[in-house]
């Protein structure tokens, strides 16, 4: 019982103590999953999504879920709804357009998700915060710029991105709000692109007007502008006029480039700043203080700061990249330390399994051990206390042969009397009468005493026993076994080894002469029977 209890306790330790230590392993704090919905896939995007993943390398309570819907309104709806199903916990969505992304964006907000709306506008009021930069101010700046650098005389070609996205129409009202000023300002034309190099290129082609006389292009963004001035140079107009964009992008390709190689006469940085993005998704999930429309700082790039800005954001990428490559290194050790610490948490829990199949064995061997011993004892010595038993009728064989501890100890059977026997006992018990604990307790005295009397003699026999008290071998043999449930052969090798104990611990007796004064001739029987008994070697015990 007490060892049970032991066990059971460093069971629960073990297994307390593994789990405390997988679970300390494991990120103590909630993770956001933001979904961020692009309406288009391009350069401009990719850089925002690269800022956007930057800020969650800051912030590794974060997991972001893209999905881009290549300006197309029915997969961008669709790729809300299915973001809100996957369980995020933040909205953020750049809608296609103002009035076909709303309602997806209406059922987002409806769910009590919060959902950040930036760059491109909606026509709900169903958002918690609004981030862009101000798309009509940079039109107009674009508008003031160009009537600046044709000194208020020229004509003007506009490229528009997609209808009905609010960029489109805020850059195109600031634009023409800001030429209205300067009546030699002419704006010929305005073609229709949806933000692609290709849309802008194809309209530009199939414009049918004089492409010789515009002194101006302005692409609502770098990309249209640049397709604009790939279909002049491919219809072969002598004088290219110069051309301005929007975005500013960094990069060989990017806008600030075009400007310092003079292919564009300006552009805006439209800036992307994934990162404050995710700064304020993040304001908003911890609860924090935030502000609801943010707009943002942006700049008009022209050949007298294009060099100057351009090497600042070269500097900016290139530190940029640093962070990159020392974000990929700590996540590489940090996939290391996680692989040792499962291989050390896997080796502790084989150790303690192990420690505790040890402390098991110990346990039950102890167990064995103590039981065994106690058996010893009751059964010899203490038989008064034994409820008695009916004589099993078991096959007699004759054995007249002298009971040395060698002989008996394979053999415990063999002191079983025939059942052609006589069975009357001299004390008139006969084996199938029950006897009265008096009785029994009465004749496992003088059991004892006859025992007891010849233990030291290894030609000892049971009919010398049997003699010794005045039964027939088979009378002491249904006797004893009805009395102790052990047979006169068990009973006598315990009682001689439980003598040797006893010898062993009170005297200074060699092993040999223990065993010799038990009744055993041969010193290394007697070890080899002692261990069975007690687990111990004699020479154990003496020490
Ligand atoms: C990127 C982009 C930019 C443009 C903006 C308008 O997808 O097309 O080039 O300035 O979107 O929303």
């Amino acid at each position: 019982m007490h060892a049970c209890h032991i066990v059971k306790t460093s069971l629960l330790l073990a297994c307390l103590s593994t789990m405390c230590w997988l679970t300390s392993c494991k990120k103590a704090e909630h993770t956001y999953k933001i979904g961020v919905s692009q309406c288009s896939a391009d350069i401009w995007r990719e850089k925002q999504n690269a800022e956007l993943r930057m800020g969650a390398y800051l912030n590794d309570r974060t997991e972001l879920r893209f999905a881009a819907a290549y300006d197309s309104d029915e997969r961008q709806v669709q790729q809300i709804d299915s973001l809100v199903a996957t369980g995020i916990d933040l909205l953020i969505v750049a809608p296609n357009q103002v009035a076909t992304i709303s309602p997806a964006i209406d059922r987002a907000y409806d769910s009590g998700l919060p959902v950040i709306v930036f760059e491109r506008k909606t026509n709900s009021e169903k958002f918690t915060a609004f981030i862009s930069a101000d798309n009509y101010e940079m039109g107009r700046a674009m508008g003031l710029h160009i009537a600046s650098r044709l000194g208020g005389h020229g004509h003007v070609l506009e490229v528009k991105g997609l209808e009905g996205s609010s960029p489109a129409i805020e850059r195109h009202k600031g634009f023409t709000d800001a030429i209205k000023d300067y009546p030699g300002i002419v704006l010929d034309t305005v073609l229709q692109g949806d933000w692609t190099e290709e849309s802008a290129y194809e309209a530009a082609k199939r414009y049918d007007g004089d492409l010789s006389a515009i002194d101006y292009v302005f692409g609502q963004n770098d990309r249209m502008a640049m397709g604009v001035r790939h279909a002049f140079v491919e219809r072969g107009v002598k004088r290219l006029p110069l051309f301005c964009g929007i975005d500013g992008l960094p990069g060989p390709d990017g806008g600030i480039q075009l400007v310092e190689d003079s292919i564009f006469d300006a552009t805006y940085i439209y800036p992307t700043h994934g990162d404050q993005l995710l700064s304020l998704a993040i304001e908003i999930l911890d609860g924090k203080p935030y502000k609801k429309e943010t707009r943002l700082m942006s700049a008009l790039v022209t050949a007298d700061n294009a060099y100057a800005l351009q090497m600042q954001v070269d500097e900016t990428m290139r530190q940029t990249a640093y962070l990159d490559q020392l974000h990929h290194r700590a996540d590489n050790y940090l996939a290391l330390l996680s692989t040792q610490r499962t291989i050390i948490v896997l080796t502790c829990s084989i150790i303690v399994l192990l420690l505790l199949l040890m402390v098991l064995y110990y346990l039950y061997h102890r167990g064995k051990i103590t039981l065994r011993r106690e058996r010893v004892v009751n059964n010899l010595w203490n038989l008064t206390e034994q409820p008695l038993q009916p004589v099993p009728q078991e096959p007699c064989q004759p054995d007249a042969q002298p009971v040395t501890a060698e002989s008996e100890a394979g053999t415990t059977a063999s002191d079983a009397p025939d059942d052609d026997v006589p069975e009357n006992g001299a004390d008139g018990n006969t084996g199938s009468t029950p006897s009265t604990a008096a009785g029994g307790s009465l004749f496992v005295g003088r059991f004892k005493e006859a025992v007891e009397k010849r233990l030291a003699d290894s030609d000892l026999s049971i009919e010398d026993l049997a003699a010794d008290m005045n039964l027939s071998r088979v009378q002491l043999y249904r006797k004893v076994k009805s009395i102790t449930g052990s047979s006169p052969v068990e009973l006598l090798r315990t009682a001689r080894l439980n003598r040797a104990y006893q010898l062993l611990l009170t005297t200074d007796k060699t092993v040999s002469e223990v065993a010799y004064a038990v009744g055993f001739s041969a010193p290394s029987y007697f070890a080899k029977c002692f261990r069975e008994e007690f687990g111990k070697s004699p020479t154990d015990i003496r020490q």
